[in-house]
């Protein structure tokens, strides 16, 4: 039996539906918090159990019976809320038995920076648990930078940017769900650890792939960090220490084929 989190969520919606195409509903478990947001998948067969990460008692009777556990990371970043509930959820995985863990852990979990740390740690408490575990290092989303937002820089002519001159390793929501999707069937993913990065563009590239497919010239311009504000603070933050700048196939033989390109996902938002 395949548990997985998160199906209310971007990342879990796609992997418990592309996870219907390939195995019967019989065989699958989804866990909500709020089990009345997923009564879509409870309509196709698939039994759906209340779990919360703030209730350990919840989560030990939500994973009863897993064979494959896909531990969606919580996006609460308060300082301290996640570690809490991260450790609730393995603590729970290893009391209900489950079988293997697949985790929705983050670049550069190894040593994470700010808010990563969250995933350093709950990586180490996989460790210390003795379960067999997966691990899917996922890069930041290219939804982040590629959205319907760009429509503004294409009536603008010009996208501002505090990259540093940094490139990005981004990857879709959905080629990383069918990424993790995968682990989830396949054999030989005990103790992987996967490095899940789409193809490595600059944000002057972003800006001509803007213009050339909206037919209409958009100049890139770099800023200091200093001068945005909010979440594109926050990205760019992290992006100008050159943290998404090596690149990794394990995303591509994951999926079987190539990662979303750059242009691919230009064009998919501004169509
Ligand atoms: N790689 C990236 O760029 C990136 C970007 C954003 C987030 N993330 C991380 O990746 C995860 C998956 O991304 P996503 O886009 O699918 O996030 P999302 O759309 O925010 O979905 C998060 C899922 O976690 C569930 N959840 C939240 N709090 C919970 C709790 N206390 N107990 C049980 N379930 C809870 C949510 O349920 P409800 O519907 O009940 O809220 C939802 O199903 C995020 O949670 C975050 O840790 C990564």
């Amino acid at each position: 039996m395949i548990v997985v989190t998160g199906v209310t969520g971007n990342l879990g919606k796609i992997v418990i539906n592309d996870l219907l195409e390939r195995v019967p509903a019989s065989e699958l478990v989804a866990v909500a918090r709020t089990p009345a947001k997923a009564q879509e998948l409870a309509d196709r067969g698939v039994e759906v159990r209340a779990g919360d990460y703030d209730d350990p008692a919840s989560l030990e009777k939500a994973f009863a019976g897993a064979d494959v556990l896909l531990f969606v990371s919580s996006p609460d970043i308060t300082p301290g809320v996640r570690p809490r509930q991260h450790g609730n959820v393995v603590d729970a995985a290893k009391a209900a038995g489950v079988g293997r863990i697949v985790y929705t852990s983050a670049i550069g979990a190894q040593d994470g920076p700010g808010f990563l740390a969250d995933h350093t740690r709950t990586e180490g408490l996989l460790r210390d648990s003795g379960l067999p575990h997966t691990l899917l290092r996922n890069t930041f989303y290219t939804e982040s930078l590629v959205n319907p937002g760009l429509q503004e820089n294409v009536e603008s002519g010009e996208l501002v940017a505090a990259d540093a001159g940094q490139p990005v390793n981004f990857a879709t929501i959905r080629d990383l769900a069918l990424a993790a999707s995968a682990t989830l069937t396949g054999d030989g993913h005990v103790g992987a650890v996967y490095e899940l990065r789409g193809p490595v563009w600059t944000l002057a590239e972003l800006a001509a792939t803007v213009g050339d497919v909206a037919g209409k010239p958009v100049a890139y311009r770099q800023v200091p960090v200093e001068e945005l504000e909010g979440l594109p603070a926050f990205l760019y933050g992290f992006i100008a220490t050159g943290l998404f700048a090596e690149p990794s196939d394990d995303l591509e033989k994951l999926l079987g084929r190539p990662a979303t390109s750059l242009r691919e996902a230009v064009s998919a938002v501004l169509r």
